[in-house]
């Protein structure tokens, strides 16, 4: 199979059924994930931020304590979760499109971010949605995913193929010499709000 036909198949999935099942299972998943933002908005100097994969804003709900929602954008490709996500966040916009191609112009927010996104691209797709959240930012650079090196693949309910755990902090690095590591860290299942996630923020120059 060739590697866009991977990426297409994957994002069918999120479309669909799976996407929407996803979505059902994730409704509650903001519990927890307070501390994260406000301690790491409070580090930073962000005033605009876009979210890829954003489902139904379990981060950007609390990015909305901090952020004018006028300048928080959340983009993802299951329309369940972004009529949800309006729902409970009215004021932030939503747009429906492909990580693999980001309607905004270069260096639009100050923060782009994903969390469990990025171990959801295959290989082709992941270097494009990575160029893709590089160049949107003007400042900042977060990712939090699942971490493993080598890259291991994991079942994940029922499908092969869906979940790729990777050193996603070294591809950045090796990627984007523009990008500086701020902070390296692991937010582990315990803690509640996330799942053993390893979590890089970069600053771009
Ligand atoms: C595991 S969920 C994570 C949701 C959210 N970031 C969180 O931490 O709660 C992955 C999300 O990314 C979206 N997604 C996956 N691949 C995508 C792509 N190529 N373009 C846009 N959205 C994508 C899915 O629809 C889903 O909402």
């Amino acid at each position: 199979m060739f590697a866009r036909d991977e990426s297409d198949r994957l994002e069918r999935l999120w479309r669909g059924t799976f996407g929407d099942a996803y979505v059902r299972r994730n409704l509650t998943a903001d519990e927890g994930r307070k501390s994260f933002w406000w301690e790491t908005l409070a580090k930073l100097d962000v005033v605009s931020a876009l979210e890829v994969g954003c489902n139904v804003g379990a981060n950007l709900r609390w990015l909305a304590e901090m952020l004018d929602r006028t300048n928080m954008v959340g983009v993802d490709i299951n329309q369940r979760a972004l009529e949800i996500l309006r729902e409970r966040l009215p004021g932030v916009r939503t747009v429906a499109a492909s990580a693999r191609s980001l309607p905004f112009a270069d260096g639009s927010f100050d923060l782009v971010f994903t969390t469990g996104v990025l171990i959801h691209q295959d290989h082709d797709s992941l270097n494009r949605v990575m160029d893709e959240i590089v160049r949107c930012s003007s400042r900042y650079v977060l990712c939090g995913e699942y971490c493993a090196e080598p890259p291991e693949e994991i079942p994940y309910h029922g499908e092969r193929g869906v979940l790729f755990k990777r050193d996603f902090g070294s591809l950045y690095q090796e990627r984007f010499p523009e990008l500086t590591l701020l902070e390296q860290g692991f937010l582990p299942a315990s803690a509640g709000g996330w799942e053993d996630v390893t979590f890089w923020i970069f600053a771009k120059r």
